[in-house]
């Protein structure tokens, strides 16, 4: 049972509410417009033709329906299949699947698809495989040659096929057995304007290669070919050498041999150039018209290409023999009668050359006599046809249709009435239409139509179609299913649909219009005895057996059956292997005349509905009760709708549908208890059920949800809880460790400190302060002097030692001056000018050494005084002291400010701090001063100067070795000039253009205290230091 809320429309038109034609045409538009193509009624499955390829085929989808039961899957054609192929193999009933519906709609396909299924479910191994393949690939070869491109159909069967599929007890396919109806032969030499020949013709052309081509006689060019129509010599999607390449393959795929496949090939090119055998008028010396070749070489051809004479094939093909047990009269034809005897030829060599085929495929699948079979039958046949002017073939096609709505009706009612005594329940009459009538109208042995076509046949005199119509119309002019000319003329009625060389019969499935015009020469269907004769005299061996009735030893005379008569016998023996069969059903519908995706026609598909029986075929699927459904099943879907049988139920199936639809208001007419179903009468109840049903499941659903919820929510916050819970227990266990390993770290150190105090304290009892230190590097030189230098003798490193000493030296020196700030670079440069200048030279230079130069030694920054004075745009005082100046007349010695700037030199008044001289540090040119303890200095100055001129100037300074040195500095900066700084006892000054001596002597009592004594004499000044 189908899911019905998921469905588009119903999907089983036995629940179709209300159930009239317009809402079924309505459900199967709809469904064909969502690619639903496939609708059941009942078992029996109705298909839509695509025309598309919908992804609802291969192998994932036969894994799928092999797995489930009819119902429960979406209806497809698998589904058939398999239920059709399951009861075939688990329950031992031959099963038959009749496919029907009109050209185009799809039958051949079906049938396809349901061989495929049963190959790809059926068992395996080698021989089943090459069973399959033989059975697989015989459908190639069968469309090239019974199928033709017509204007409904690119790819029409031109032919019935039924086809015996033979399976073992296991399952396994073992071979089967084709039988083929009615060919439509007239197609060989005429097709309608945009219709095709049979497919081989084109195939052949386009695929075979030059070699075969040649071997064949033949010209690839399709216009050289009057039996082929060269406006359609190609179909869209079609590639004719492919398919050609694969018709051979599928050939040798099925056994014929590589001399078989050369002698159809020969036989077919024979047919092809026998169109090309032109006629010609001749007459006879009496005047008679006569026809004769009009180009022998065409028909030289044939005859050598299929080893015959070709005069007497032109003979044959040109004049007849009317042989009577007496004597033999010969008669020629005009060119008309031998057109058309050339045509029967062909027709009938291509009829004949078709049935060989089928019987060697036959012969290649044929199972072993004896074994137990179990048979599979499936029916490819025309469907009912209405054409504008319908013939012999439409009648006999319309014939077997009727036979077979005859069976399905029969067979599907018989098998309602079967399943309701199966299971115990009271049959219903249904009222539908038999059409057994117009079967009878056809059939009926002595006063059926097609025996009175055989009568006309057979009768002597003269004989034509009109002598045949006048004859069925007298005999059924009171017939409810007949009518003509004369029987509405007869009610007085007017019709002008109807010719006057027409008859009508109301079949089942609408009235159908034949023209009479024919009937009598189809249904003859004889080939002159001329013509057979000389094709069997072909040494052509497949030709030479199409025609054994050319044997003149076996001729005879008499007749063979006529076309409708065999077909008559066919379809009988059809009809009683159908019924001993199971029948299942496909009803194939073409939506749209031209052949387009997605068009659905009302106007077409209600014809075909209407000719399909649809409509009744669910009245009588409803006639008794709609829906019928196991009662495992049933309750298994419904169980839900009563709180007894939800969710677990204990007692049996049956009880528990009981209790379900006792729980509902539903009246006891519509349900009907069987053995082992239940049986409900119309949709209405059923669609209640699935309405409860649907509302049920979205209660159980929201509980469902409910309960899910509410579970996930707890689950979730438990496990939040449980997190938490175990978070916080690590965070606090952390802190506590953190806070434990913290006091532990405090207690030890503390624990430490006190011990190493105590331990320092003690010990300090017993040492001096810093013995500890003096201890460790005694013992530590003792060890090093013991045990590491007594290692190695002294004289083992001088090289090194010499050469790592500098090294140590330079890096410890480098360390020193890495540590230093530039103040104290530029103090130690100072330093070490001092040095250059005046160490080992100058007696006070060793005290200066360790003495900072401070510069600043009269308190320039309390003296605002000072400060103006040293306001030039020189920068900082290098250089401030209280210093004393000799006068050079007198030797005389008073006190004076001397400022250093990187320019000048200025000196000052010690009391009002007035600069009395100013002296440009370009004006020095030289130093003198003692190397004794003193700080006497003279500052000789250019004479080329203002300052200079007045003379050089001599001063006492504390501070002597930092004033000079700063001096020096200031005047390398200020001119790049090294001041020339002399030390010496003796030096001169000038004063006022004289030279003043100075000489410096150590007084008695020896240096120590800077205090001097000058004496001037004359031009000398003697300067003692104390
Ligand atoms: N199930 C399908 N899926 C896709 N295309 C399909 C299907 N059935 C039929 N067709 C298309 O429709 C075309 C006609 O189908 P098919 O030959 O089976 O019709 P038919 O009923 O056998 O006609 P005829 O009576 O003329 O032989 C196919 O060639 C194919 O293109
Ligand atoms: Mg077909």
């Amino acid at each position: 049972m189908p899911l019905l809320e998921d469905t588009v429309g119903v999907e089983d038109l036995v629940l179709l509410e209300p159930l009239e034609e317009k809402s079924l045409l309505e459900n199967l538009q709809l469904r064909y417009e969502n690619k639903e193509i496939y609708t059941y009624i009942g078992n029996v499955i109705i298909s839509v033709n695509p025309y598309q390829q919908l992804p609802i085929y291969g192998p994932e989808f036969i894994a799928k329906y092999q797995n489930y039961t009819f119902y429960e899957l979406k209806p497809h054609i698998y589904a058939l299949a398999n239920m059709a192929y399951q009861s075939l193999r688990d329950q031992d009933r031959d099963q038959c699947i009749v496919i029907t519906g009109e050209s185009g709609s799809g039958k051949t396909e079906a049938s396809k698809l349901v061989m495929s299924y049963v190959a790809a479910v059926c068992g395996k191994g080698e021989q089943v495989n090459l069973v399959k393949e033989q059975l697989l690939q015989s459908n190639p070869v069968l469309e090239a040659f019974g199928n033709a491109k017509t204007i409904r159909n690119n790819n029409s069967s031109r032919f019935g096929k039924y086809m015996d599929i033979e399976f073992d007890f296991k399952g396994a396919p073992l071979g089967g057995v084709i039988t083929n109806y009615l060919l439509e032969k007239s197609r060989v030499v005429k097709q309608l304007q945009g219709e095709r020949n049979f497919h081989i013709f084109y195939q052949l052309l386009a695929g075979a290669d030059a070699q075969l081509l040649k071997a064949l006689k033949l010209e690839q060019d399709i216009s050289c070919y009057t039996y082929l129509n060269p406006e359609v010599s190609r179909i869209g999607g079609m590639d004719d050498a492919s398919n050609f390449r694969a018709v051979q393959r599928a050939m040798t795929v099925i056994g014929f041999s590589e001399e078989e496949i050369r002698q159809v090939l020969e036989v077919t090119a024979l047919v092809l150039k026998l169109g090309n055998v032109e006629m010609t008028d001749e007459f006879q010396a009496n005047g008679i018209p006569a026809s004769g070749i009009r180009n022998g070489k065409g028909i030289q051809e044939i005859g050598e290409m299929v080893g015959l004479n070709s005069e007497e094939l032109e003979r044959a093909l040109c004049s007849r023999t009317m042989e009577t047990a007496k004597e033999k009269v010969v008669t020629v034809l005009n060119v008309i009668q031998a057109q058309y005897a050339r045509d029967a030829l062909a027709k009938n060599i291509y009829n004949r050359l078709f049935n060989w085929i089928v019987n060697r495929i036959n012969e290649s699948i044929k199972v072993g006599t004896g074994e137990k079979k179990k048979v599979m039958g499936v029916l490819d046949i025309y469907g009912f046809e209405i054409l504008e002017d319908n013939s012999f073939e439409q009648f006999v096609i319309n014939y077997c249709n009727e036979k077979l709505q005859q069976v399905f009706i029969e067979l599907t009612l018989k098998e309602e009435q079967e399943e309701y005594k199966r299971e115990g329940i009271a049959w219903t009459k249904v009222d539908y239409f038999d059409n057994g009538i117009i079967c009878n109208l056809i059939e009926h042995n002595q006063r059926g139509i097609l025996a009175m076509l055989d009568e006309e046949c057979l009768r002597p005199g003269v004989v034509s179609d009109s002598t045949f119509l006048a004859k069925l119309n007298q005999l059924f002019s009171k017939h409810s299913h007949y009518e003509s000319k004369v029987t509405q003329n007869a009610q007085r009625q007017y019709d002008h649909t109807m010719g006057l060389s027409c008859f009508r019969i109301c079949h089942y499935a609408g009235k159908v219009t034949y023209n009479v015009a024919g009937f009598i020469d189809k249904n003859n269907d004889l080939l002159f005895r001329d013509l057979s004769q000389v094709m069997w005299k072909a040494r052509h061996p497949l030709l030479h057996s199409l025609f054994p009735e050319g044997n003149p030893k076996e001729a005879s005379l008499k007749r063979p059956p006529t076309a409708g008569a065999q077909f008559k016998s066919s379809v009988a023996i059809l009809m009683k292997n159908l019924y001993s069969k199971n029948p299942n059903y496909i009803r194939c519908i073409k939506p749209n005349e031209n052949q387009q995706r997605g068009q659905f026609s009302s106007e077409l598909v209600v014809v075909q509905t209407r000719y399909l029986g649809l409509l009744e075929n669910v009245r009588v699927r409803r006639a008794g009760y709609a829906f019928r459904q196991g009662y495992k099943p049933f309750l298994e879907r419904y169980r839900l709708l009563s709180p007894c049988t939800w969710p677990y139920w204990n007692g049996g199936d049956r009880e528990g549908v009981e209790k379900v639809l006792g729980e509902l208001s539903i009246s006891s007419e519509e349900l009907a208890y069987g053995k082992t179903k239940l049986f409900i009468k119309s949709p209405k109840t059923l669609f209640y059920l699935e309405e409860k049903r649907h509302l049920r499941l979205q209660q159980l659903a929201i509980l469902i949800q409910k309960v899910y919820r509410g579970w996930r929510c707890r689950t979730h916050y438990q496990l939040m809880r449980k997190s938490q819970i175990l978070i916080s227990a690590w965070f606090r266990g952390n802190k506590q460790k953190k806070h434990y390993g913290k006091m532990k770290a405090s207690a030890l150190r503390i624990q430490a400190f006190v011990r190493g105090w105590k331990a320092r304290k003690n010990y300090r009892k017993y040492f001096r302060s810093g013995a500890t230190l003096t201890l460790a590097n005694f013992i530590y030189r003792s060890i090093v002097s013991t045990w590491f230098l007594s290692l190695f003798p002294s004289s083992t490193f001088p090289s090194s030692t010499m050469i790592l000493t500098p090294v140590l030296c330079s890096s410890q020196c480098k360390k020193f001056r890495d540590q230093l700030s530039p103040k104290q670079v530029q103090t130690l440069k100072e330093k070490l000018y001092a040095s250059e200048l005046f160490k080992g030279k100058k007696a006070s230079y060793p005290q200066s050494v360790p003495v900072p130069f401070r510069g600043d030694y009269v308190g320039l920054q309390g003296n605002p005084k000072l400060q103006k004075l040293q306001g030039r745009d020189e920068g900082p005082v290098l250089m401030a002291e209280t210093v004393k100046k000799v006068n050079r007349g007198n030797g005389k010695i008073s006190a004076r400010i001397l400022l250093l700037t990187k320019g000048h030199v200025i000196i000052t008044d010690t009391k009002k701090f007035q600069a009395q001289t100013i002296i440009g540090l370009d004006s020095v040119a030289e130093v003198s001063v003692s190397s004794l303890q003193d700080g006497l200095f003279s500052l000789h100055l250019n004479e080329i100067t203002s300052v200079g001129s007045k003379g050089d100037i001599l001063l006492i300074s504390d501070h002597v070795v930092e004033l000079l040195t700063k001096m020096y500095q200031a005047v390398l900066d200020a001119t790049q000039r090294q001041l020339s700084v002399t030390v010496t006892e003796k030096f001169s000054v000038r004063f006022k253009d004289k030279s003043v001596a100075v000489k410096v002597i150590e007084g008695p009592v020896g240096g120590g205290k800077n205090k001097l004594i000058c004496k001037k004499k004359g031009s000398h000044l003697e300067v003692t230091v104390q």
